[in-house]
């Protein structure tokens, strides 16, 4: 338990970063618990811990670890065959996040390839195939029923880079295009490939992609945000190391905050390995680390309004977390 000081400022705030809010001071550190039993509790998971049947069989599917109720989802891919299908989210948009592997994401409105720390966004209805270029993959599936856009706020010169046309698909080929919804996965077989795209007429390619990398970081302000859906459901920022003080300990009322750590060389507080997710639910008031390491991190957020909830998936490789340096909570009892 933090002990640094006898007087702690506090913020509770309205709408993440963008609304209103007050400050108070009190002499005691409110992140601190001894225990929690019940679904609203903060926790970190390892995307690669959790169990993948895709690492051996080409027609299995990616696995969901956090769901909630207006069908927002994030699964784990680890696709270690080209997909013997094509896929297409008719519920939601796709935001992949590459964490491990080299990806071919080929779709009806262009191709394009996904390398480490590239966030690939494939808008609903878009038929899609997945193929990894090397060896086996990792990825993060980000489902959200609103329709995503890139909303850079501070504003920053893009690196966003739009799917093309390529060589085309064989046209005259049966297929198989599954279309996924709330309730499962609908299969159709079709006559020929619904990849074969001859021209794209009007206006870019839906399907786009962006390096983590290429988003600058803002030494001064809050994140720099430059994914959001509407309504500000929910939003993506960058939240790798830059020089800035301690953020306060806060309470944010409106949104889960989830935060993956891709890569070092520096640790995040209690966060060193990539590929860890550490999840603050609404309401849970938090420190959380400092941003400033030296050595340097990559890192994002996701602010999601909607309630999450681990999977049975999530929670076998979940545990507790504690909200001052995002380490493991010294007990998991009640968790599960
Ligand atoms: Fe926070």
């Amino acid at each position: 338990m933090a002990k640094e000081s006898t007087e702690y400022r506090e913020h509770w705030g309205r709408e993440g970063f963008a609304g209103t809010g007050v400050n108070v001071t009190r002499t005691h550190h409110s992140p601190d618990y001894i225990s929690v039993t019940g679904p609203h509790a903060p926790h970190r998971l390892n995307v690669g811990a959790v169990a993948l049947p895709e690492r051996d069989d080409a027609e299995a599917l990616p696995v969901a670890f956090h769901a909630g109720r207006t069908g927002v989802q994030l699964s784990v891919s680890g696709r270690a065959h080209a997909m013997p299908f094509v896929l297409s989210n008719v519920e939601a948009d796709e935001v992949h996040f590459v964490q491990e592997g080299e990806l071919e994401f080929r779709t009806a409105y262009g191709t394009l390839t996904g390398t480490p720390g590239d966030f690939v966004v494939i808008p609903r209805g878009i038929p899609y195939r997945v193929r990894p270029m090397a060896g086996s993959s990792l990825s993060v599936i980000v489902e959200t029923p609103g329709a995503l856009r890139f909303d850079p706020s501070p504003t920053f010169g893009s690196g966003l880079r739009r799917a093309v046309i390529g060589e085309d698909e064989a046209r005259d080929v049966e297929t198989v295009l599954l279309l996924k919804s709330f309730d499962g996965v609908t299969r159709y077989v079709k006559p020929t490939n619904p990849l074969a795209t001859q021209a794209l007429l009007d206006g870019p390619s839906p399907v786009w992609k962006l390096n983590l990398r290429d988003v600058p970081t803002d030494d001064n302000g809050p994140p720099v945000q430059f994914i959001a859906s509407p309504g500000r459901d929910e939003l993506f920022y960058n939240l790798s190391a830059r020089h800035r003080r301690r953020p306060p300990i806060h309470n944010n009322v409106d949104y889960d905050e989830l935060i993956f750590y891709f890569e070092g060389p520096g640790a995040w507080g209690g966060v060193d390995e990539p590929g860890m997710l550490t999840c603050v639910p609404k309401g849970v008031i938090h420190h959380g680390p400092s941003e400033d390491v030296p050595e340097g991190y990559y890192a994002w957020m996701l602010e999601s309004r909607c309630t999450l909830r681990l999977t049975d998936a999530g929670a076998a490789a979940a545990e507790l977390m504690e909200t001052d340096l995002y380490g493991p909570h010294a007990t998991t009892e009640g968790f599960r």
